[in-house]
């Protein structure tokens, strides 16, 4: 299959769904939708709504209906970007090929626009209009699993530990847990959201579970070694920040070569967790290399 027309495609129904699913910025309180629009609509990859989607389609479920669960990942990553960049946190000017949102907005917009953007992800999991075909208690464990990975045992736990080893030493056990949290767990709920909503049997959603944490874990250190050789241009945000910052990434323990090596033996061990699914895995598949050998 040919995955980079794959991304475009998914990535413009998810576009089309996040353009009107956020008010337009004629609506009061304006500022507040203008500040949300600008970093939600400022063109990310759109990873996570995308493993939610081909999650669903390795289980046979193609229908917009699940549109809002996707979207939801979204929405929580986008707020988790809005607040990494703050300058109480990572403090950065540049974010998807534009000025972060509190450069424009100011500090005090840029957190309750994370904010909104945040409850809002819980506003689009919890509708119940639209013909998903989910019960209200499978719609209540999806609910679930993106406040487990989007909070303390989550993203936001990770994203704690790691502003912790800011200028400290670390071994690579924590280190590896740091990512396994900050990044890897919003994935792991994208991939096992789409699972649920494909219907995915107890042994499936495990198999799934295994894949996303892989690709996860893939996905951070590929996003190191970009912050260490990748330029502005290339990434739409600051490279080189992690080393300014006293980060300890995957490239200072084991050089860009090494880490690009650990990278892409997580992949495969994720593809190998895919082995009992059929060809409609193969965009899950697909997108574990991507991880790994993309530009941005
Ligand atoms: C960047 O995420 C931050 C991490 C969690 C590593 P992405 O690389 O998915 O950023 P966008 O969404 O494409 O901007
Ligand atoms: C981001 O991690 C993880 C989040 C939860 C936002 P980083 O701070 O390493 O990601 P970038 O490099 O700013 O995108
Ligand atoms: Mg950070
Ligand atoms: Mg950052």
């Amino acid at each position: 299959m040919d995955i980079n027309k794959y991304l475009d495609q998914q990535r413009q129904r998810v576009d089309q769904y996040l353009e009107q699913s956020l008010p337009n910025s004629l609506r009061e309180p304006e500022k507040l939708y203008e500040s949300m629009r600008y970093s939600l609509l400022a063109g990310g990859k759109r990873v996570r709504p995308i493993l939610t989607i081909a999650a669903a389609q390795a289980l046979g479920y193609d229908h917009d209906a699940m549109l809002p669960f996707a979207a939801s990942l979204e929405f929580v990553h986008t707020y988790s970007l809005v607040h990494d960049d703050l300058p109480a946190m990572d403090d950065d000017d540049y974010r998807r090929g534009r000025l972060t949102n509190h450069k424009v907005y100011g500090d005090g917009m840029a957190i309750l626009a994370g904010d909104a953007l945040l409850t809002m992800a819980f506003e689009l999991c919890s509708k119940d209009e639209g013909d998903h075909g989910l019960s209200a208690s499978q719609q209540l464990q999806i609910v679930r699993e993106l406040a487990f990975g989007s909070g303390h045992q989550g993203m936001v736990g990770g994203q704690v530990m790691d502003i912790q080893a800011e200028n400290q030493e670390v071994e690579l056990a924590h280190l590896q847990m740091i990512h396994s949290h900050k990044t890897g767990q919003l994935i792991r709920a994208a991939v096992r959201i789409g699972g649920m909503i494909g219907g995915a049997s107890s042994t499936q959603l495990g198999c799934l579970t295994g894949y996303a944490e892989d690709i996860g874990l893939a996905f951070q250190i590929a996003d190191d070694v970009l912050n260490m050789v990748g330029t502005r241009e290339e990434l739409g945000k600051d490279a080189g920040t992690d080393e300014k910052r006293g980060k300890q990434t995957y490239p200072s323990f084991f050089g860009v070569d090494g880490s690009k090596k650990l990278g892409e033996d997580c992949v495969e061990r994720a593809i190998t967790r895919l082995e009992s699914f059929d060809h409609q895995a193969d965009p899950l598949r697909h997108l574990a290399s991507y991880i790994m050998q993309r530009k941005n």
